[in-house]
């Protein structure tokens, strides 16, 4: 691993980040704006499932409306993620703020695919019930948690990685 993240640290989109006048800015403030179109959008439906936000409107539509903007943003998000790590990948792949951020997301992403299996196909019985029910509640503070565990990890690198 670590023959490869010092590979990945001398690729052209790793020196950029690290050895650049603003590179590492520009890519972190990409990184950021990817968090907000896609968790800052999420963050709306999750309120909504748990049952605390925009009480009158219709899960379906809201999510259909939101997810657009969550997918762009996520992609977004992981690609300048992945630049960002290139630069630091030594420093990186090692920090455990790093593993426990990836291992929220991948948490945050089994949520969300149990939760479509599991409850979003009977979603007409319960999308316009201002507090649905409790298995559709506790999905929404489930990935509330785990985005805010991703957050928290990502801004605890800036402080343990370097
Ligand atoms: C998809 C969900 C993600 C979220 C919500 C997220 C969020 C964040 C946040 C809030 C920061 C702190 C920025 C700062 O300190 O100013 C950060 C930094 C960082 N992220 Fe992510 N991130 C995500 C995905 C990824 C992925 C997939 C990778 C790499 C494979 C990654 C690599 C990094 C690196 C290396 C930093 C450190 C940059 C610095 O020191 O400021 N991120 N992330």
């Amino acid at each position: 691993m670590l023959d490869f993240a010092t590979w990945l640290e001398s690729t052209a989109p790793a020196l950029f980040v690290r050895e650049s006048l603003n590179g590492f800015q520009i890519l972190v403030g990409i990184h950021l704006m990817g968090l907000i179109f896609s968790v800052g959008t999420l963050l709306w439906l999750d309120l909504r499932l748990a049952g605390l936000a925009l009480r009158g409107t219709s899960i379906a539509m809201l999510n259909r409306q939101l997810m657009p903007w969550f997918a762009t943003g996520f992609i977004v998000m992981i690609a300048s993620g992945l630049v960002l790590f290139a630069g630091f990948a030594t420093s990186a792949y090692a920090n455990p703020f790093f593993l426990i951020k990836l291992a929220a997301i991948l948490f945050a992403g089994i949520n969300a695919w149990l939760f479509h299996r599991m409850l979003g196909r009977d979603v007409r019985t319960w999308d316009r019930d201002p507090v649905p029910p409790a298995p559709v509640r506790a999905a929404g503070i489930v990935s509330l948690a785990l985005w805010t565990t991703v957050i928290l990890c990502g801004r605890m690198m800036s402080y343990t990685m370097f």
